[in-house]
C-alpha cells in the first residue's frame, strides 16, 4: 500500500491508507468500533463519544482522530466496553426510548448496541424529559424523546440532500434538533425519501405508517450483534 500506515489495535498490526480515521482504518481491518453519530459517507462530529478508544494512552474518538505510524489503539478493553456500557446506559435514561412500543424497534442502532452490551434494563433513573413531537408532515415525524442529538439527520440534510433542513436550537439540556420553517417539518421541503430521514439511528424521525413492518425474530439485530457486519471472521460477543 503505497500511502500505508501501520499500527496496531488491541496488539493487532493493521494497515491503513494516510488520511484514514482510526475507526475507518479498523472497519477496513474487519475491526467493529462501535459509534452512534458516525455515518458512512457523512462528516465526523464527534458527539457521542461511544467511539472512544486508548491511543498511547490517551482516550480520543475514533472517529475523528487520523491515524498515524506506529499507533498504540485499544479498543476492546474491559475499561472501554465498560465505558461505552456507561454511556449507553445514559443515554437511554436522558430520553424516553421504550424500545418495545417503538415504531423503529429492531431497525435501531441504539437498540443495537444495547442488544451488544447486554443491557435489559435502565441502570440510571429515568429523567423523563418533556419535548415537543412535530407530526405536521404528512409522511415523516420527529418524536424528539428519542433523539440522541447525534446530529447524522443534520449532516446528512446538509451534505447528502443539500437541504439543511434540520439544525440544533438551544444548549445543554435544552438543546434539541429543530427544523427550518417555522410551522414545523411539514413546512418544510423534506421528504420521506431523503438520507436525512434514514440517517437517524433511533426512532426520533420516522417514515409514517412503515412502522412494525419486520416481526420480531427477523429484524435485522435479532440474530447477529450490530457491528458483526463489520468483524471478520465472525461475530464476537461483547457485554
Ligand atoms: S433526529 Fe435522529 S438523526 Fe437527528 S439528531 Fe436526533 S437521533 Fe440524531
Ligand atoms: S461515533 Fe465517534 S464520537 Fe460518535
Amino acid at each position: 500500500m503505497a500511502d500505508g500506515i501501520k499500527f496496531r489495535i488491541d496488539g493487532v498490526e493493521i494497515e491503513g491508507r494516510r488520511g484514514q480515521t482510526i475507526l475507518e482504518a479498523a472497519e477496513g481491518a474487519g475491526v467493529y468500533i462501535p459509534r452512534l453519530c458516525w455515518m458512512k459517507g457523512l462528516s465526523p462530529a464527534g458527539a457521542c463519544r461511544l467511539c472512544t478508544v486508548k491511543v498511547n494512552g490517551r482516550p480520543m474518538s475514533a472517529c475523528t482522530q487520523p491515524i498515524a505510524p506506529g499507533a498504540v489503539v485499544d479498543n476492546d478493553t474491559e475499561e472501554l466496553r465498560g465505558w461505552r456500557r456507561d454511556l449507553i446506559d445514559m443515554i437511554f435514561v436522558e430520553g424516553n426510548h421504550f424500545c418495545m412500543f417503538c415504531e423503529k424497534s429492531g431497525n435501531c442502532e441504539l437498540q443495537g448496541l444495547a442488544y451488544r452490551f447486554g443491557i435489559t434494563a435502565p441502570k440510571y433513573p429515568y429523567l423523563f424529559p418533556q419535548r415537543e413531537l412535530d407530526a405536521s408532515h404528512p409522511d415523516i415525524l420527529i418524536d424528539r424523546d428519542r433523539c440522541i442529538l447525534c446530529g447524522r439527520c443534520v449532516r446528512a440534510s446538509r451534505e447528502l440532500d443539500g437541504k439543511d433542513v434540520f439544525g440544533f436550537v438551544g444548549r445543554g439540556r435544552d438543546k434539541r434538533v429543530a427544523v427550518n420553517a417555522e410551522a414545523g417539518l411539514g413546512d418544510t421541503s423534506a421528504l420521506a425519501e431523503d438520507r436525512a430521514v434514514k440517517a437517524c439511528p433511533t426512532g426520533a424521525l420516522l417514515v409514517k405508517r412503515v412502522g412494525y413492518a419486520v416481526p420480531i425474530g427477523k429484524r435485522t439485530y435479532d440474530h447477529r450483534p450490530i457491528g458483526s457486519d463489520i468483524e471478520q471472521p465472525a461475530a464476537s460477543e461483547e457485554g
